[in-house]
C-alpha cells in the first residue's frame, strides 16, 4: 500500500486548481439511469470513488466512457440489463445507494444492497427507504438487500424528512422526476451538490423548483432526455487546501473557488486570523499574522460548517493560540483523526461529540494512519507544518477524494511525495 511522506516546515506559495466535486459527481452519475439518452458530465474529478460508481453503473447495463483523461464522463443508459446493485460494490462506497431512486423511477423495480456501517458512524438508510415508500414503492428487506418495487410507477407525494440528509434528498429528488404528479420534499438538504443535481435534472427535462431551499417541489414528467452538465467545484477540496497556507504561511490562490461554496468555513478562518480574498479566478488565502487564534466550531448541514472539513480544521487548530472546542453534530464517530494528531504532539481531548484542542507551538512528524478520507488529509495538513518527517499510510482513503494531492501541494513548495508500497 502506498504512503505519503511529508517533510514539514515549508511556506506555501502558488496556485492550486480545484477539481469538480466528488460528492456532486457521485449523485450526477446515477442520474444517467433516469434516461435512455446520453448524459455527459464535464469537470469530473479523477478519483477512485468515481471509478467505483462507473463499475456499478456498468454492472446495471449503462455505458460509461471516461474521456479527456477522466475529466469527461460520457454515459448512456439505453438499456438497463440488471436491476441489482451488488453488495461487493455497495459495501465499498455508500454513495452506491443513490441508484435506488433512479432505478425505481425508470424501471419500477430495484434490488440494492444495504450498505452497512462505516468508519464515521452507523449511517442508516432509513430516510432513503421512507422516501421511496412515500412515493409508492413497496419494500422488502431480505438477505442484506432492499427489494423495491413500484407497480404502475411511482406517485408524487409529500416527503418530509425528520432530519436533513443529503443522500436521501438526492434519492427522493431523482425518483420524483419520473413520478406521476407533484412531489414536495420538506426539510430537504440545501448543499451545493443538491443544487447542482437539480440543475442537471432540469437540463434533462425535469420540472423542479426550490433547490437550495428546504422545500423542493417536483412535477413528474413522462421521460427525461439527455444533457451535458459541468460538475460544480468541490467545496471540500477547496476548504481543505485553503487550510494549507493557513497552517504553513505563504499565499495560495485557489482557481475556481468561491466564498458562497464555503461561507461558514470562511467565517471561522477569518476569526482565526486568515485572510480570504475573492478574485475573478478564485480565492486567495494567506495568514494575517503569525500563529492563528483558537476558534470554536460546530458542524451542521449546509449552509453551516461542513462535517467534511471538521478533521482538517482540527489540524489547523492544533497549533492555534488558545483552546478551541469542535462539536461534531452530523456523525457520531468522526474524531478518529484526533489520536493520530496526538501522536504528532497535539493536545486533544475527546468527550462524546466534543473535542477540546489546546494549541501547541509546533507539531512533530510521526508515522500515522487514518480510517477515512477527511481524516487522512487532515494528517497531511498537520504534517505540512510539523517539524521533521511524517509518513501517512493507508493512502487509498485519500485517493477516494483528492486527485494528485502530492502534485497540487508540491507545486506550491511543499515537500511531499508518494512512496509505493
Ligand atoms: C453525504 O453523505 C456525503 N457523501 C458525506 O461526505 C457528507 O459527510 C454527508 O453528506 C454530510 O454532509 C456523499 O455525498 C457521497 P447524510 P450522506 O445522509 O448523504 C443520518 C465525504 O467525506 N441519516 O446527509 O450519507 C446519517 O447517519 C463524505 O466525502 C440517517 O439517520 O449523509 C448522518 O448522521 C463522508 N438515516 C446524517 O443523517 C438516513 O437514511 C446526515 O447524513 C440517512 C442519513
Amino acid at each position: 500500500m502506498d504512503s505519503i511522506v511529508v517533510r514539514g516546515g515549508a511556506e506555501l506559495n502558488g496556485v492550486i486548481p480545484i477539481a469538480g466535486a466528488k460528492n456532486a459527481c457521485l449523485t450526477l452519475m446515477p442520474a444517467t439511469l433516469l434516461s435512455d439518452e446520453p448524459l455527459t458530465l464535464t469537470n469530473a474529478p479523477r478519483l477512485s470513488d468515481i471509478r467505483t460508481m462507473t463499475l456499478l453503473l456498468q454492472s446495471l447495463g449503462a455505458e460509461v466512457t471516461s474521456l479527456q483523461d477522466g475529466k469527461v464522463l460520457a454515459m448512456s443508459s439505453h438499456d438497463l440489463t440488471n436491476l441489482t446493485a451488488d453488495y461487493d460494490i455497495v459495501r465499498k462506497m455508500r454513495a452506491s445507494f443513490l441508484v435506488l431512486g433512479p432505478l425505481l423511477a425508470r424501471a419500477g423495480r430495484a434490488v440494492v444492497s444495504l450498505p452497512g456501517g462505516c468508519a464515521i458512524g452507523a449511517r442508516p438508510v432509513d430516510l432513503h427507504l421512507k422516501a421511496m415508500e412515500a412515493l409508492g414503492a413497496t419494500l422488502d428487506l431480505r438477505d442484506g438487500y432492499v427489494h423495491a418495487e413500484a407497480k404502475g410507477g411511482l406517485r408524487g407525494a409529500v416527503v418530509e424528512f425528520p432530519i436533513v440528509s443529503v443522500g436521501a434528498t438526492e434519492n427522493a429528488l431523482m425518483a420524483a422526476t419520473l413520478a406521476r404528479g407533484t412531489t414536495e420534499i420538506r426539510n430537504a438538504a440545501r448543499e451545493p451538490e443538491i443544487v447542482d443535481l437539480a440543475q442537471c435534472l432540469r437540463k434533462m427535462g425535469a420540472r423542479i423548483e426550490g433547490e437550495g431551499s428546504s422545500t423542493i417541489t417536483i412535477e413528474g414528467v413522462d421521460r427525461l432526455s439527455g444533457a451535458t452538465h459541468p460538475v460544480v467545484t468541490d467545496r471540500i477540496e477547496l476548504g481543505t487546501y485553503m487550510l494549507a497556507p493557513a497552517i504553513c504561511g505563504g499565499e495560495v490562490e485557489f482557481l475556481g473557488g468561491r466564498i458562497a461554496l464555503v461561507g461558514a468555513f470562511c467565517e471561522k478562518l477569518d476569526a482565526a486570523g486568515v485572510s480570504i480574498r475573492e478574485t475573478e479566478r478564485g480565492l486567495v488565502v494567506a495568514r494575517k499574522n503569525g500563529r492563528v487564534n483558537a476558534v470554536d466550531v460546530v458542524t451542521e448541514p449546509f449552509p453551516g460548517f461542513p462535517t467534511d472539513l471538521q478533521a482538517q480544521m482540527m489540524a489547523l487548530l492544533c497549533t492555534a493560540q488558545g483552546v478551541s472546542v469542535l462539536e461534531e453534530r452530523i456523525f457520531e464517530n468522526r474524531f478518529m483523526h484526533a489520536p493520530e494528531l496526538v501522536r504528532m504532539g497535539a493536545r486533544i481531548e475527546v468527550h462524546g461529540g466534543h473535542a477540546t484542542v489546546t494549541g501547541v507551538e509546533r507539531l512533530r512528524g510521526a508515522r500515522v494512519m487514518a480510517t477515512d478520507l477527511r481524516a487522512s488529509v487532515s494528517l497531511i495538513l498537520a504534517a505540512l507544518a510539523a517539524e521533521g518527517e511524517t509518513v501517512v499510510s493507508r493512502v487509498y482513503h485519500l485517493d477516494r477524494g483528492y486527485e494528485r494531492v502530492e502534485e497540487k501541494l508540491g507545486a506550491c513548495g511543499a515537500s511531499i511525495e508518494r512512496v509505493a508500497g
